[in-house]
């Protein structure tokens, strides 16, 4: 167990494409437990291989991780649900969603982005074990976030060329005065 170094935009690696992973063996598991132990850190619900410096199609979510610093009401011990997705492909997707997103690797920023409320997702579990399941809502969206990490997007890629152009220079500007 071990916290990964998460890369900010406008870092190069998160423009990049992440390969198929065909090695399924400690190294992978490891990866993906190091990617969770470090999203938990940091208080994200998703996180893409790409953020983590390392170009495999490796993807990891906990919808529950967001309700860690929610101290307004008492809830009872939290449970995790760390999932792992190798390889995600969208078979299938429809309607249509619009969510506030933010992302690890764009500090400080948030912006609404449309996606599909509803999606079919084949992927392969870190085992390699080959699976289909659909998700809506937020899991479809995280999901829909993290697979566009994994083809080198941001969410910032879906909003419009002018609102685009104005955060990437911000966003630039704060990288190099940090
Ligand atoms: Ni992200």
């Amino acid at each position: 167990m071990a916290l990964l170094q998460v890369f900010k935009f406008p870092h190069p690696v998160l423009k990049q494409h992440a390969k198929t992973v065909t090695r399924f063996d400690d190294e992978l598991r490891r990866l993906a437990d190091n990617m969770l132990d470090t999203m938990y850190e940091e208080g994200g619900i998703g996180l893409a291989a790409n953020q983590v410096g390392q170009l495999k199609q490796v993807v990891v979510m906990d919808l529950r991780a967001e309700d860690e610093d929610d101290a307004e009401k008492p809830r009872p011990a939290r449970n995790k649900e760390p999932r792992v997705f190798v390889n995600p492909k969208m078979l299938e997707s429809r309607g249509e969603i619009v969510t506030e997103e933010g992302c690890l690797s764009v500090i400080d920023f948030t912006a609404e982005v449309k996606r599909k409320q509803w999606i079919r997702v084949a992927y392969q579990t870190a085992e390699g074990k080959e699976r289909e399941e659909a998700f809506e809502d937020l899991a479809a969206v995280c999901l829909q976030h993290e697979m566009d990490h994994l083809q080198g997007r941001l969410f910032i890629d879906h909003l419009s060329p002018l609102k685009r152009g104005m955060i990437k220079k911000r966003l630039s500007k704060i990288a190099k005065s940090a």
